[in-house]
């Protein structure tokens, strides 16, 4: 299992290491003529670009055939741009490895749960568990490090291209064998403490040797155990993992004066592990569109970049969507005049330190051929351009002040934990994930207009005055002393129903729930279910200082508070008429509130004025406008952003000065649709 290389300790208040403010986009030399690559430097340049990405698909054009390497088209490229003022990140090109190699070697593809090897034509074909594929990542890693070591333009590295974006089991020989040596390490060569850990002895599963653990497969016949379930998706994390740090190593011994970064988030992939904390900052491509609902894409975007940013603090966007994306049988809105600027000063609000657009250009061809870039299919620049320019103008002048500066808010909710997250996915018993009930929970408060981020349970509760558990089974006890310093320091911590109920085994606590947080929130759970119908059988909670109950709809429990601890929410209706639902316990300077059903939209809504009676935070000012405060230790910008359809006006706390217009501001501001305002607190 791969032990981080990075000596930084990530943390949501990390910054990234970067001097200047990155901008510009994903560029193709491959896609285009001499003359289009010729022209492109200065058009780039014009609209404000200081930076491409190039390479990750181009494998076939930097090695045509098995050791025969041809990197023209990447020095002159490089070069051309750098004279236009703009400096390139290269990529290792393994997302797509060339036909010669898939065709000599189909033994590399990655092979699915029905038994079925990937096959050449798209990506992301090939299995980060196949020892040959590996030695060749490695090989063209060496290559593409050796040639460009010396080159000042190319200024860092992304690692591949999104791991893990369309596919992440692997059931191929060399992964199932991978898989048996994983789990020697993992249990110490004591095949025993594996039959321990996962109960095997349900359902006969008991193994007396690590080579004939198979790579489980859901539903052949039936669910699988999800202690074995859960590492072999640890397994899976830690092989990509494996994966990138051989490439991280190569580049880094190449070159000590590069930064390295990969660009995410997907599914199976532990970002505070390895994979995230190798890196110099993560990146992140930001796709907000791929939300099909207008109204809810402002809190889910919100949402995605303060994940991205609890993983290891502050990142770039790697890739933006720039127009309408499409493939197979999609096609996304298109952003309106105003939309590419505000989604971008959206994302370098909440801890972007660089930005890139997907892509220069549409393609004519190609799977993608109507994913729509900055510049149309002919070339013709029309008002994305235009937009992108003045945006390019507004970052050059701007984005370099914020470089140091972290988000700062008031409400933490947790999420991003690879644990609790893939041990939920084989046992889900239809209940929706840690994940999207944090988002759930992460959007009531972004609506109510309260300052709310994503911090992982591991890293620092400084600042918050509020903190969300949203239904971490799978709850680690490490993180219980900093939550009661936490409570006990003043905060309000919210724990929410199911937090505590599994090991990190995925198998249920011997414990009475909510097991290691029972004394802390000083309760305990009677009993629990399933609201299957809750039409059928509605359920609902009568609030402390309310007179209407609020519905309930996942699941309920029944509590029974220890003798300090208060009823803040009681049971209304059917057998649990009566019975507590929520309880509050002080401990220090604060208070522990534990909720004892889900935190959908709708109770956690209902949530927000108890928790103004109780202190925990006063009612937020809702409306369309999105604050973000990004700060150091002595300086304060707050970003401002209208994702309504109407002309909004925003008290402002304390005057400065607008950068992007450039002059004081005071008392209140008043934001057009798509508006963007940066205030420099005085
Ligand atoms: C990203 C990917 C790009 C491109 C883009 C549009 O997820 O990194 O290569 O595929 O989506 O689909």
């Amino acid at each position: 299992m791969p032990t981080p290389m990075s000596a930084a300790p990530i943390s949501r208040l990390r910054p990234t290491p970067l001097r200047e403010f990155l901008f510009g986009s994903a560029y193709y030399p491959e896609h285009w003529d001499a003359a289009t690559r010729n022209a492109d430097p200065d058009l780039l340049r014009a609209a404000g670009w200081n930076v491409v990405r190039m390479g990750e698909f181009a494998w076939d054009v930097i090695e045509p055939e098995e050791g025969n390497f041809d990197f023209r088209l990447f020095d002159e490229t490089i070069a051309r741009m750098a004279a236009a003022g703009i400096r390139t990140i290269l990529c290792t090109p393994t997302a797509t490895p060339p036909r010669w190699l898939t065709a000599g070697h189909p033994e590399i593809l990655r092979v699915d749960a029905d038994g079925r090897p990937m096959q050449h034509g798209s990506r992301q074909h090939a299995s980060h568990f196949s020892p040959l594929f590996r030695a060749h990542s490695r090989r063209i890693t060496r290559a593409l490090a050796g040639h460009f070591a010396g080159n000042p333009h190319v200024i860092g590295w992304q690692t591949d291209n999104e791991f893990h974006c369309h596919f992440a089991l692997d059931h191929s020989s060399d992964a199932q064998a991978g898989f048996a040596e994983w789990l020697r390490v993992r249990f110490g060569n004591d095949i025993a403490a594996l039959n321990r850990a996962w109960g095997t002895a349900f359902w006969a599963q008991t193994y007396s040797r690590f080579e004939d653990v198979p790579t489980p497969r859901d539903n052949r016949p039936t669910w699988v155990n999800p202690a074995h379930a859960l590492d072999y998706r640890r397994f899976l994390a830690d092989g990509v993992a494996t994966f990138q740090r051989e490439q991280v190593e190569i580049l880094r011994a190449a070159n000590s004066g590069w930064w390295v970064t990969h660009n995410g988030c997907h599914q199976v992939s532990d970002y505070r592990g390895a994979l995230g904390s190798d890196l110099d900052f993560l990146s992140y491509d930001s796709y907000p569109f791929f939300d099909r609902e207008p109204a809810s894409r402002a809190s889910h975007h919100a949402y995605q970049l303060d994940l991205v940013r609890s993983y290891t603090g502050n990142f770039v966007i790697m890739e933006q969507q720039s127009g309408p994306g499409g493939q197979g049988d999609y096609f996304l809105d298109n952003p309106e005049p105003g939309e590419l600027r505000r989604l971008a000063w959206t994302g370098i609000a909440r801890g972007a330190d660089g930005l890139l657009l997907f892509r220069e250009r549409s393609c004519r061809f190609g799977a993608e051929e109507y994913w729509i870039g900055v510049l149309d299919h002919d070339n013709i620049p029309r008002r994305r351009y235009r937009e992108t320019a003045q945006l390019g103008a507004e970052v050059a002048r701007v984005g370099c002040e914020l470089l140091g500066t972290t988000v700062r808010f008031d409400v933490g909710v947790a999420a991003g934990d690879f644990t609790c997250d893939q041990g939920h996915a084989p046992l889900s018993l239809g209940l929706p994930g840690p994940g999207e009930m944090a988002g759930c929970v992460h959007g009531v408060f972004f609506r109510a207009g309260h300052a709310v981020g994503v911090v992982h349970p591991e890293d620092t509760l400084e600042g918050l005055k509020l903190y969300v558990l949203p239904h971490l089974a799978l709850f680690n006890p490490v993180w219980l002393p900093a939550l009661e310093n936490f409570v006990a320091g003043g905060g309000t911590l919210v724990v929410g129903a199911r937090t505590g109920s599994k090991d990190l085994n995925n198998n249920v606590v011997p414990a009475t729930l909510p097991g290691a947080l029972r004394e802390l929130a000083g309760v305990t759970v009677e009993e629990y279910g399933r609201q299957n119908r809750p039409e059928a059988r509605p359920l609902a909670v009568r609030l402390a200082g309310e007179n209407t109950d609020t519905p309930t709809t996942l699941w309920y429990e029944q509590l029974a508070p220890d003798s300090d601890t208060e009823v803040v929410g009681t049971w209304t209706t059917r057998h649990l008429a009566g019975k507590a639902a929520i309880t509050r316990r002080t401990h220090g300077r604060g208070q522990v509130l534990y909720v004892g059903t889900y935190l959908t939209n709708e109770f956690a809504g209902a949530l927000l004025p108890l928790l103004a009676r109780l202190g925990a935070l006063p009612c937020g000012p809702g409306g369309m406008v999105e604050t973000v405060l990004r700060a150091d230790a002595t300086r304060r910008f707050r970003i401002l952003i209208n994702h309504g359809e109407e002309t909004a006006s925003v008290p402002l706390p304390v005057a400065g000065r607008e950068l992007l217009e450039d002059q004081p501001v005071a008392g209140t501001l008043t934001l057009a649709p798509n508006g963007v305002a940066i205030v420099r607190e005085s």
